[in-house]
């Protein structure tokens, strides 16, 4: 039995049953295999798991050997709770979090991931790296609190952990209506950090920063494997409008000096 091929074909029947977050399943996970089969090995991780749509794609990644660290402030106390659009779980996501996990994995294989159940905000890169026993990631997710400051904090850290090949895939960073926040702080960490990262994928909800050496080839990666010079089309229904996006014009066109 294909026990990876089980694995997915159970997560995405989960995934299209019901509603356990945001993730597109279909297009996502063959894009991040793509890249994932190409990487080195080391380690995954994602801060903001809520009910684990987006992290069992990690999981789904992880070679015999890897982690997959997931941060979520499961047991905070409500005290953000203004902040209305944005989502704070509680031990009951944190239960369905892992009757997911149990549903899609064997118990072994649910033995590769690590949850920190912690307040993002107040963590540096070496407590991402303690559990990995001071590894780096080549995945990781970046889909906690969706303000300015925390997305600076959460990308600076993700940043500061990732491999020499590793990819930071950040959640709503063109959704400017709901989350103005998630692209202001990118883009604050993008003028203070000008050439630390270059984004190489716009889709889906997601934006996928890399590496400035690794741009070509993530870059030609993903445009062969979508079989076109746009990388990205939407027309779901979680942003209001169609968007199509070279990334490399994206970039030309946003920063001028095209260093990303
Ligand atoms: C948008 S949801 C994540 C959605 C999930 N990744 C998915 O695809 O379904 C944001 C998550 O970030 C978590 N979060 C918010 N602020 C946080 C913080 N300061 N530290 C850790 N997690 C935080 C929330 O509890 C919530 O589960």
């Amino acid at each position: 039995m294909d026990l990876d091929r089980d694995y997915e074909d159970r997560y995405v029947k989960l995934n299209n049953s019901h509603f356990i977050g945001w993730y597109d399943a279909q297009h996502l996970l063959p894009i991040y295999k793509l890249l994932s089969d190409s990487q080195k090995s080391s380690n995954l991780g994602e801060i903001g798991l809520y009910r684990g749509a987006s992290v069992i794609p990690l999981l789904l990644c992880a070679r015999k050997g890897e982690k997959v660290i997931g941060v979520d402030f499961y047991s905070h106390t409500p005290k953000d709770a203004e902040n209305s659009k944005n989502i704070l779980s509680g031990s009951s996501e944190k239960s369905t979090l892992y009757a997911h996990l149990q549903h899609v994995f064997s118990d072994d294989y649910i033995d590769r991931f690590v949850l920190l159940d912690r307040d993002s905000q107040q963590m540096i890169p070496a407590d991402l790296c303690e559990p990995i026993n001071g590894g780096n990631y080549r995945l990781f997710s970046v889909d906690g609190l969706h303000t300015v400051e925390a997305t600076y904090v959460d990308l600076g850290n993700a940043y500061h952990v990732l491999s020499e090949d590793g990819v930071i895939i950040v959640d709503d960073y063109m959704h400017s209506t709901s989350y103005p926040g998630v692209r202001a702080g990118v883009d604050k960490f993008m003028r203070k950090f000008t050439s630390a990262l270059r984004l190489v994928f716009v889709g889906y909800n997601k934006a996928m920063f890399c590496r400035p050496e690794y741009f070509e080839k993530y870059y030609t990666m993903i445009r062969d494997f979508t079989d076109n010079n746009a990388i990205y089309r939407k027309s779901d229904s979680w942003c209001r409008h169609d968007l199509f996006v070279d990334a490399k014009q994206f970039s030309a066109a946003c920063y001028r000096d095209g260093t990303w």
